[in-house]
């Protein structure tokens, strides 16, 4: 039996659980500064949405006009810029849902939202997604009911999923939805493919009186739009935390004077992840797929870099090091993106044939479709990537690059090439994958009041009718502004699961951006000898916890790293 000492301690840690530990209770308490135009007097007023001249053009503006009559109408593409309102709405009914991957911040989106619909408005949390959205699985959200989540990492509140919504059956369930809960709005927090979902139902919803809008989300950092959108939320919360994690890994490197660390980030199809932690912590190489892809390098050639480096720090003395590989970035080496594509249509034309073969009979079977060439790229691949090439696409036709073990791949390839190189270098690896512990930690200080101020423009929008549209916070180094941004101007024609489709262009690392010529300027002292850095863990208090992520501020023309968002009125 425990002393009455013991007891005490045991209750106290006892009080930890369910989200009750000291950190969780102090960071709820972290102050959350709102733009001016939300309030005034000390009190959150909802602003109005006034048209700018500024007009958001896609690649294919014609098709998409067409496609989205009802919203091309009503925005014609051009931003709203939010400003001061007299009084906030009310009688509305809005929805708010998670979908895709979660990025840390949701929660205070959410927060947001209800803050600023105010005690004369309904907020219904969708459980689960877009699957909740068909199901009607909705329940109302409380003003008090968001304290507890406020500054907590995870998408928990209220779930999420990946599912697209696509047919007439889907979108009728949707319909139904609306109707059930007298919805006027739905808030969509996702990455581009749920923003196009976004784009998609507001179209269908138009006729309804129910507007759509979006919030852009993901830790992939490949949802932007110059200014207006610097930067997707949960981007800096997983860089930051994947950054702590490559500084530990490189500061054991010089101690233990032995291993090659391979990591893989997460980040999807853009390098943007793998970019900022570059930045971040200095290592010896870092794959840039879009580099890959423009200087058309072949995946010899990319091994043949890195090989290159290993041997050159070992004439050095030095016979360790870390390499970064951007999740996506076997899609982005030509003979291996021209293998994707050939399976993609291939995979969508014969399926019923491999449904139930082995993979050795469904990798016989390929190869009877593909060229010679790609034939023998399949074949050369590792078993455990082939099997990932030929797994199942998501419901928006991705390939699960998440899945694809590209830090093996290039372990093995450049075991291989180190050797004809050059016998004697010792090369030891050790292969990692950081990804799901980056996507739900707590939200950095700027992801916090960054997701917190992009709610109450989203709920604002909902408030004033605005549909088809994504909310933005720019201007994030001098006092921030909400903007709405037109959804139809962001979509472009994409080839997927072996079909042209129209969805939000995915913005990837620009080889002309100043975050990569910064990179490219330092990246050769890097790799010769031992310049890292070790950021350390997220600061939320004190001064450095107001940091921007590197890439951000250098590509935006910020004088420094320093974000400010919001005057010091929090809406807590
Ligand atoms: P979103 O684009 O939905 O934000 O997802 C981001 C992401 O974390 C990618 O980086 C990664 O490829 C993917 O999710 C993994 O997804 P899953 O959770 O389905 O394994």
């Amino acid at each position: 039996m425990p002393t009455a000492v013991h007891q005490l301690l045991a209750d106290h840690l006892i009080s930890f659980e369910s989200h009750h530990s000291p950190f969780e209770r102090a960071i709820r308490e972290i102050p959350l500064p709102v733009i001016d135009e939300f309030q005034h007097n000390g009190t959150l007023v909802c602003p109005e949405f006034v048209a700018s001249n500024r007009e958001i053009v896609g690649d294919t503006a014609d098709l998409t006009r067409d496609a989205f009559p009802a919203l091309s109408a009503q925005l014609g593409n051009f931003v709203l810029t939010a400003v001061r309102g007299q009084s906030t709405p009310s009688g509305k009914r809005i929805a708010v849902l998670f979908s895709g991957g979660p990025a840390a911040g949701g929660h205070n989106v959410v927060a947001g939202i209800r803050r600023i619909l105010g005690p004369d408005n309904t907020l219904f949390g969708v459980k689960a997604g877009p699957k909740g959205l068909m199901n009607g699985d909705c329940f109302e959200i409380g003003m008090s009911d968001v304290d507890a989540i406020l500054n907590t990492g995870g998408f928990d509140f209220l779930g999420s999923d990946r599912t697209k919504i696509k047919t007439d059956d889907d979108f009728e369930r949707v319909l139904k939805t609306v109707k059930d809960f007298h919805l006027d709005g739905i808030i969509v927090v996702g990455g581009d493919d749920s923003n196009t979902n976004a784009a998609f139902i507001g179209e269908y919803l138009a006729p309804h009186g129910c507007s759509v809008v979006g919030v852009p989300k993901t830790i992939d950092g490949d949802l932007q739009v110059s200014d207006l959108v610097p930067i997707s939320f949960g981007f800096d919360t997983a860089t930051k935390i994947y950054s702590e994690i490559v500084g530990n890994i490189l500061q054991d490197t010089p101690s233990s004077r032995k291993y090659w660390h391979f990591v893989k980030l997460m980040g999807r199809s853009a390098s943007h992840v793998a970019l900022e932690v570059a930045l971040q912590t200095h290592p010896a190489v870092t794959l840039i797929s879009e580099e890959i892809a423009d200087r058309s390098l072949s995946l010899g050639q990319v091994v043949d870099q890195i090989a290159t480096v290993v041997v050159d720090r070992a004439s050095r003395g030095i016979n360790h090091g870390v390499v970064l590989i951007p999740e996506g970035v076997i899609e982005f080496i030509p003979e291996i993106k021209a293998l994707i594509r050939s399976l993609n249509e291939f995979v969508a034309s014969r399926q019923s044939e491999l449904d139930g073969l082995s993979l050795a009979q469904r990798v016989a079977l390929l190869q009877t479709g593909l060229s010679g060439e790609l034939a023998a790229v399949l074949a050369m691949l590792p078993e455990s990537v082939q099997t990932k090439l030929l797994m199942d696409r998501d419901s928006h036709g991705n390939l699960q690059v998440s899945q694809i073990p590209s830090e093996e791949l290039f372990i093995e390839l450049t075991r291989r090439r180190v050797a004809e190189l050059n016998s004697s270098v010792k090369f030891a690896p050790l292969n990692h994958f950081f990804g799901y512990e980056g996507r739900c930690g707590a939200p950095t200080r700027f992801d916090a009041i960054y997701t917190f101020n992009l709610g109450l423009v989203a709920g604002a929008m909902t408030l004033r009718g605005v549909s088809g549209a994504m909310a933005g916070v720019s201007q994030i180094d001098s006092g921030g502004k909400g903007v709405a941004i037109p959804l139809t101007g962001l979509i472009a024609t994409e080839r997927r699961s072996g079909g042209d489709h129209m969805v939000i262009k995915k913005a990837l690392v620009e080889l002309d951006s100043p975050a990569y010529k910064f990179f490219e300027s330092r990246r050769e002292i890097w790799s010769k000898s031992d310049v890292f850095s070790s950021p350390g863990p997220r600061q939320l208090w004190g001064d450095l916890g107001n940091q921007l992520p590197m890439s951000v501020a250098l590509n935006r023309g910020c004088r420094s790293l320093q974000f400010e968002i919001g005057t010091r009125f929090s809406a807590q």
